[in-house]
């Protein structure tokens, strides 16, 4: 044992006291976490994409999902999120409805259920944030777990089940946050046990009326029993009657927000004929569609085992659903009405591709549970530089391009932007493995 201490402390020629080594350890300890705090604090700060790839997401995967999607909302709502800081190019600004959007790329619902994060999420560099979606009164929601990653297949699958914490809690944070500007929609849905949906959306316009920059009529998500058969039918026509009268009463011009209709991508021909004709009959008063939502089919290319858990699947296996499903409603509403494109965007091309197929403006979410907020600097860049090869001097004057002849759908820089978000995936799965 005394050999053993000799040893321990002897250092050359002199003996090392028990205190000045206590204090060695001290100062080391120090200097590592000094400079793991510091090293991981200008990564996370400076918004560097290799970063996140490589130390953030996989560490972020050791959480469950559910407490992942928490921890991101809290880093959002206390600034712990890197900002984008390099100013929106020209050619991405657009304006629609009376908004002036710096960039077409918007957080979707579901990530910000609560009104708690918009304002982090438009430092991330998004053009606009939707929050909710959000139900009259608090409920719960579905037991745990109901949220999954699909590593394999860039997924995820969820049946959150509408937990809210109620209009009254979220209208509060939106007032406390008004002066701050940008963006920010509202995504309603109604309470699980309503018996009358068309009222619950009625008091969504009614309690956010001077908040929201527009409202979603989310009657989309398969994780309420019910709620997608108000896609269909009377049932439709007169929902939509009840809330462009709440939102007209509700909300004198000028700036009177628009309403949209978020729509499923699993909707047949004729249901989405049906949308589309409902839509065209109010085009002067409905503000567009949200196309789409999740989708409760499953390709059987899918490699995750959480494959066939119940709820939506969204990602990157939705991609090309949701933007078929765009193309087909811009052909069917005669591009007379305007198009969110969502579902699977993960690179500038994939959000090119909705806006070419009739987007005006596209939207994500999983992208962002994947890869982290560098994402979205990564696809407004890619996009800018596709619109420019391509000769389009804005958003605008893409949208809808393949319905028209004479525009050839790729050229090199969409070869590049699809080389660059295939790097970045295989990137994403090494460091995953590792
Ligand atoms: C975990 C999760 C929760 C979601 N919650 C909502 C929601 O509350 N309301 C809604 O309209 N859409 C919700 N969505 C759907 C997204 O807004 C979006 O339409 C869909 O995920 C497709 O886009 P993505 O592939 O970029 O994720 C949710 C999606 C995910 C992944």
């Amino acid at each position: 044992m005394r050999l053993l201490k000799n040893i321990f402390f002897f250092r050359g020629f002199e003996y090392v006291s028990k205190q000045k080594l206590k204090e060695k350890l001290k100062s080391m300890v120090k200097l590592t976490a000094g400079g793991t705090v510091a090293f991981y604090g200008i990564g996370l700060w400076s918004n560097n994409a290799k970063f996140y790839e490589s130390m953030v997401m996989p560490a972020v995967r050791w959480l469950d999902p559910e407490t992942a999607h928490r921890a991101a909302v809290l880093a959002a709502k206390y600034g712990l999120v890197p900002r984008d800081r390099s100013p929106d190019l020209a050619v991405l600004r657009t304006s629609l409805w009376g908004l002036e959007f710096d960039n077409p790329v918007g957080l979707a619902a579901g990530f910000d259920k609560h009104g708690e994060a918009c304002d982090g999420m438009l430092d991330v560099g998004f053009g606009f944030v939707e929050v909710g979606s959000v139900t009259p009164e608090p409920q719960p929601g579905n037991p745990q777990p109901r949220v999954f990653r699909l590593e394999e297949d860039d997924a995820v699958i969820n049946r959150y089940g509408f937990n809210s914490e109620g209009h009254a809690a979220v209208v509060e944070r939106l007032r406390a946050r008004r002066e701050a500007g940008g963006l920010v929609g509202v995504n309603l849905g109604k309470n699980k046990l309503s018996a009358d949906a068309a009222a619950d959306y009625v008091a969504g316009v009614n309690a956010f009326a001077g908040l929201a920059s527009y409202f979603v009529v989310n009657v989309s998500s398969p994780n309420t029993p019910g709620l997608r058969e108000l896609q269909k039918g009377d049932d439709l026509e007169r929902l939509l009657d009840s809330v462009l009268e709440a939102r007209d009463a509700a909300c004198p011009p000028p700036g009177r927000p628009p309403v949209l209709l978020k729509i499923a991508p699993d909707l047949s021909a004729e249901q989405r004929q049906h949308v589309a004709q409902c839509a065209l009959a109010r085009k002067e008063r409905l503000g567009g569609l949200i196309v789409s939502n999740t989708t409760i089919s499953r390709d059987a290319g899918l490699r995750s085992p959480h494959a066939a858990e119940t709820g939506g699947l969204s990602g990157r296996p939705l991609q090309k659903l949701s933007t078929d499903a765009v193309a087909d409603m811009y052909r069917l509403t005669n591009g007379e009405i305007p198009i969110v494109g969502v579902g699977g965007v993960f690179s500038g091309e994939d959000a090119y591709q909705k806006v070419r197929a009739g987007a005006s403006l596209v939207q994500l979410y999983t992208s962002l549970a994947v890869c982290g907020p560098p994402i979205v600097g990564e696809i407004k860049r890619q996009l800018a530089e596709l619109l420019t090869a391509d000769g389009f001097n804005s958003v605008s004057e893409a949208v809808g391009a393949d319905h028209r002849p004479g525009k050839t759908p790729t050229n090199s820089a969409a070869k590049q932007g699809r080389a660059v978000s295939e790097q970045i995936r295989a990137d994403l799965r090494t460091a995953a493995g590792s």
